[in-house]
């Protein structure tokens, strides 16, 4: 199968080479191809050009671009898709006064979710997924990471890790699984909350590993969750197993997470919204990439990661979603960029780095997605005409995307 796009009036995102990231300055250099064409073979990204350069073969399909943008889909590197129910109630509760810390204070927040997880068959979990899943895929997304830790008993993480499984069985999308099982202390622990992690590192981890259910895995470093020990303690015990730390760190209170992340070789630290100057620090000349969420800032009004002084300190950075039932109720990447440009003062070239190429990196699939590049997945967005690609995160509370295509087939 060989499709053509032809007159692209902007191919975004035009990397020859595979580059691991983007960070600092370089961060606002987003290169393209004015006029170009590109051809799909087998759902790879075969070739590239100006148009005058256009090969005149025969192809199965041809896509006439003109006026409107190709560029590679969204990678949304920190996701929480698998849940069960909603949270609305919360969400009111908080409206009415309550802090996201005073609903899980009083039982609510993620032990809320996961007695509906718990509650909830397999099949059911699946199906409630699968659908926030597609809506993703509708929003331009072509590859996600998903995290357990709404289950919390041994059984119900396997649950969840089992659906990730199967979603990545059944859909085009790239997926990649997280263990989250040190997300909060269940009730039946409340008091023995080292009970709780020996238990994750001597029942569940094992299991994880032998099945392959997850690559990497996570912990909520946070005051009132985990500390920088317990993150420590599960870390070593993901290494052990071959699992790579992906990690909550500095939502609310910067506590060191960042450091044990950077000493644990985390392929990324997440939210950050509490940055001190020595945790800029501990991550340059690191390999940890530094994602922020701000939907999820938006969501609970909490601060916005400080992605100015980040970057200007010469860090990379990628943006996420955090879709989850509790903090991020949506997963739309286009809201999460036009949201950094607008709260968190990124260049449009900055935001689109942030959310592909670099989110890309930030789940270990740099090297299939992320950018217009041969050999790679042709998982593709062909936006709507616009006149710059700045109208993207212009546009907010909108979104540009006229069709999505993951390995070379539109998604319906
Ligand atoms: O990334 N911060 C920890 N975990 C989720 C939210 C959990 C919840 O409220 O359900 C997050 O924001
Ligand atoms: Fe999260």
């Amino acid at each position: 199968m060989t499709t053509l796009f032809k007159n692209i009036k902007e191919l975004i995102q035009v990397r020859d080479k595979q580059i691991d990231f983007v960070s600092g300055a370089a961060m606002k250099i987003l290169p393209t191809i004015k006029n170009a064409f590109l051809v799909v073979e087998n759902g790879l990204i075969s070739d590239y050009g100006k148009m005058y350069e256009c090969p005149n073969s025969e192809f199965d399909m041809i896509v006439d671009a003109t006026g409107k943008m190709i560029l590679p889909s969204w990678c949304d590197s920190h996701t929480h898709i698998v849940y069960a129910g909603n949270r609305e109630g919360e969400f009111v509760d908080r409206i009415n006064g309550l802090s996201y810390e005073d609903i899980a204070n009083n039982g609510g927040g993620i032990l809320n979710s996961a007695k509906k997880l718990q509650e909830t068959s397999e099949d059911d979990l699946y199906n409630q997924s699968k659908t926030r899943l597609e809506e993703v895929m509708q929003l331009g997304t072509g590859a996600v990471e998903i995290k357990s830790g709404y289950g919390l008993t041994a059984d119900a993480e396997l649950k969840m890790l089992r659906v990730i499984k199967r979603l990545k069985e059944n859909y085009p999308i790239e997926i990649k699984a997280t263990f989250l099982g040190a997300h909060a202390v269940p009730l039946n622990y409340k008091n023995n909350k080292r009970g709780y992690l020996q238990m994750l590192i001597d029942d569940v981890m094992p299991i994880i590993a032998s099945e392959n259910l997850a690559e990497y895995v996570d912990i909520f470093c946070e005051t009132g969750y985990f500390s920088v020990e317990d993150t420590a303690l599960i870390l070593e015990a993901g290494k052990k197993l071959g699992l790579i730390p992906k990690i909550h760190v500095n939502q609310f209170t910067a506590i060191g997470g960042v450091q044990v992340g950077v000493k644990y070789k985390a392929l990324s630290v997440d939210h950050l919204e509490e940055m001190r100057d020595e945790d800029i620090e501990a991550l340059k000349n690191t390999k940890t990439m530094p994602v922020a969420l701000p939907s999820c800032s938006y969501f609970l009004s909490i601060p916005y990661t400080p992605a100015r002084k980040m970057i200007d300190a010469g860090l990379p950075l990628a943006l996420a979603t955090d879709y989850n039932p509790g903090s991020t109720p949506s997963g739309n990447m286009n809201f999460v960029i036009s949201t950094a440009c607008i709260k968190m003062k990124m260049t449009p070239e900055e935001a689109l780095n942030a959310a592909t190429v670099n989110g890309a990196y930030a789940m270990g699939l740099g090297k299939q997605v992320g950018s217009i590049t041969k050999g790679k997945l042709a998982n593709i967005i062909l936006t709507k005409p616009i006149n710059s690609y700045g109208f993207i995160p212009y546009s907010f509370g909108n979104h540009q995307i006229e069709k999505v295509y993951l390995k070379g087939l539109e998604i319906k």
